[in-house]
């Protein structure tokens, strides 16, 4: 396990935590390679359709990409170094000098390499490999390598979605005569209900279906216990006392951002909840964040958006049909804005954030309240770091606050903040995989006035 000292991002020492390591290891050796030959094969099931795209130039790019992801999967199986990214594009610098920067707290003697570099830094690094695969080898560039599995998952969850647009369209028609303690109550459904559709990541399962199938609303209760920390109240009252002075209009906050993460019904989770802040005039705006490039299998890049909307629109059922409708609108309107920046696509921890993106902070400062959906967003906003369970969230974020933020994460990685004395062990000792299972989940809320 690497020390925190060893990773040179100046945290001070009576703040020190280990870089999580011992699991890093066990998941590169077995998860990653499978990854990459899911992608190997699904390239080559495709080889017919460059064919008829691009001809004889599409078999080769075809043939190029695959040697190039073999050989991506041989470095990673025999822990070879890490090697400098040569594709040039718009991130490439910043890349190349992450791992220098690595290289040089690791010394001389021996290079950064697969199994010895922290777990963070190296699954990112293998996704925008596999990116560079595909853009060295041009009429590859588009071609989304998980789309199969992100639109296999939409399909298998249509269900629950449909149940979730009637349920919406219910609440929506009556949102003006809710009193307020409906409203929160409301509000904390369809909270909780985003949060469980972190559930349904696919790079947990490396890429294996991980549908929503039963009636999210009905399992609520039953998920409640599992909720390790609810901030939710904070959530709320930040939301209800962010309206501006001079501020008119119907709304309490001006805008809410949402830092996205997977695609299929995850993703459908985050636009209902989206749709109905809106709606109820808790929040004007919302401003999506996505990835710029296909990541960590199931992640929501601006084609998925806009496919996800338009499958919505044309589903063949009333109130799914009109949820899109609505959406597509909101969109339309600027309502609902999308962005991406290569920030969320590299391995660098939030709290770098001002200093590394310092645009994509002012964006974020602009927000009332800043949700951030899933494990890996939590891994960036800890750091991915061994810490004490017991040590506050606002501690281990060690500074990044552009704005009161909420992270609705289910637990999938060796990393839990925030807990109360002896909560942790007291996990431990009932279940052993408490912390990556995806059974349990946080709603864990931190503002930069609560400092
Ligand atoms: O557990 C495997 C893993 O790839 C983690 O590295 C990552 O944190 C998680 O899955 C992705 O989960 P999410 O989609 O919730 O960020
Ligand atoms: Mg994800």
């Amino acid at each position: 396990m690497m020390a925190a000292d060893q990773t040179g991002l100046g945290v001070p020492p009576s703040l020190s935590a280990k870089v999580v390591g011992s699991f890093a290891y066990l998941t590169i050796r077995d998860r990653l390679p499978t990854i990459l030959t899911k992608v190997i094969d699904t390239i080559h099931r495709n080889k017919n359709k460059f064919f008829e795209e691009y001809g004889e130039e599409g078999i080769q790019a075809e043939k190029q990409t695959i040697s190039l992801l073999s050989k991506l999967r041989n470095e990673l199986q025999t822990d070879k170094p890490v090697l400098e990214l040569t594709d040039g594009l718009q991130d490439t610098e910043s890349w190349n000098r992450y791992l220098q920067r690595q290289q040089r707290l690791r010394g001389d003697e021996e290079a950064v390499s697969w199994f010895k570099s922290a777990w963070l830094y190296m699954e990112c690094y293998m996704y925008r490999r596999i990116q560079e695969a595909l853009w060295l080898n041009p009429p590859m560039s588009d071609f989304d390598v998980f789309n199969e599995a992100k639109t296999q998952s939409f399909f298998e969850s249509q269900q629950a979605v449909m149940t979730m647009c009637t349920y919406l369209e219910g609440v929506n028609k009556n949102v003006e005569k809710l009193s307020e303690n409906q409203l929160f109550e409301q509000f904390n459904k369809l909270l909780q209900v985003s949060l469980w559709g972190n559930k349904c990541d696919l790079s947990i399962s490396a890429g294996q279906g991980n549908s929503q199938k039963s009636s999210p609303i009905d399992s609520l209760n039953s998920l409640q216990s599992f909720i390790l920390v609810d901030d939710s109240n904070m959530v709320w009252s930040t939301l209800n006392s962010a309206k501006r002075p001079g501020q008119s209009g119907k709304s309490s906050a001006d805008r809410v951002d949402i830092v996205l993460d997977n695609a299929g019904f995850e993703l459908v989770t985050d636009l209902i909840l989206a749709d109905f802040l809106v709606s109820s005039g808790l929040a004007r705006q919302i401003h999506f964040h996505g990835k710029s490039f296909p990541w960590f299998v199931s992640d929501v890049t601006a084609n998925d958006f806009q496919w996800t909307i338009r499958q919505t629109v044309a589903a063949n059922h009333k109130w799914m049909s009109m949820s899109g409708v609505q959406w597509q609108n909101y969109v339309k309107e600027g309502v609902w804005c999308y962005h991406d920046h290569p920030f969320w696509t590299q391995p660098h921890e939030f709290c770098d954030m001002a200093a590394d993106a310092p645009d994509l902070y002012s964006t974020l400062q602009e927000a009332d309240l800043v949700l951030l959906k899933g494990d890996l967003n939590y891994r960036k906003l800890t750091g991915d770091r061994d810490w004490d369970h017991t040590i506050g969230f606002n501690t281990a974020l060690r500074g990044f606050g552009p704005a009161p933020l909420c992270s609705l994460r289910t637990l999938k990685a060796n990393i839990q903040v925030g807990l109360q004395p002896g909560q942790g062990e007291k996990l431990t000792s009932q279940d052993p995989n408490w912390m990556t299972s995806g059974k349990y989940a946080v709603i864990q809320f931190s503002s930069p006035k609560s400092e």
